[in-house]
């Protein structure tokens, strides 16, 4: 897979890439991740990349130009299969989005900034619009750090133990159920004792009861869906 991220600001997403499992996926060439300065594609000596909103109002606007230039040299480079424009106003991340993304070869992620792009990029460019959650950020890159992270660790080859991505939380629209590990006792709290029985359809049992309970008093609307 190969991530495409274009920005104002992309110093604000090297350091996800320079550590832990994202890094790891990274050295073991299971994903490439570009970062690109929309200022790189401006022509003006300012380098400016937003713009009065026509019609006043409060707020810049990205222009189209430079993201045009940087997006059409990407396309014309390689086929991509989504232009991700990362906004508040976009279809909420979820698992099931994230598992679609992972099996996708080449993406590209379009940070917004300032009060957002100019409507024409969204019309012309973008396949598909994200948010992370229902409040606003001061621009897209956290947005796509968390989405990136999302979709590289469900890599087949990126998590150590290729099953663990599959008992997360969400993937079968569940809430994972509790987990422990030693000591089997601190300060007298104590581990469940059936954990310890070597019984393992009886452990299973036990952490789907776990999970379903733990959706329907914390996530309840998981299990409408
Ligand atoms: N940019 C600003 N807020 C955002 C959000 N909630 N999700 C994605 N991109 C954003």
């Amino acid at each position: 897979m190969r991530i495409d991220i274009i920005s104002v600001v992309p110093d604000l997403l090297k350091s996800p890439f320079e550590a832990s499992i994202l890094k790891r996926a990274v050295e073991a060439n299971l994903v490439e991740v570009h970062l690109h300065n929309l200022r790189d594609y401006t022509s003006d000596n300012y380098k400016s990349v937003d713009d009065y909103q026509f019609g006043g109002g409060a707020g810049m606007v990205m222009t189209i130009e430079p993201i045009d230039k940087c997006i059409s040299k990407l396309k014309s480079e390689r086929e991509y299969d989504e232009v991700i424009y990362m906004t508040p106003d976009g279809e909420v991340l979820n698992q099931g989005m994230a598992n679609r993304l992972s099996l996708k070869g080449n993406l590209i992620i379009l940070c917004g900034h300032y009060k957002g792009v100019d409507q024409r990029v969204r019309d012309h460019f973008i396949t598909k619009e994200i948010s992370i959650g229902d409040y606003v950020l001061s621009g897209g890159e956290l947005g796509a750090a968390v989405l990136c992270d999302a979709i590289i660790r469900l890599i087949p080859g990126v998590l150590g133990n290729e099953t663990s991505a599959l008992t997360d939380s969400f993937q079968d629209n569940l809430l994972a159920p509790p987990i422990y590990t030693r000591p089997r006792s601190y300060k007298g709290w104590e581990v469940p004792e059936l954990l310890f029985s070597g019984n393992f359809p009886k452990i299973e049992e036990w952490r789907e009861a776990q999970a379903l309970e733990r959706t329907k008093t914390r996530r309840p609307d998981l299990l409408q869906e």
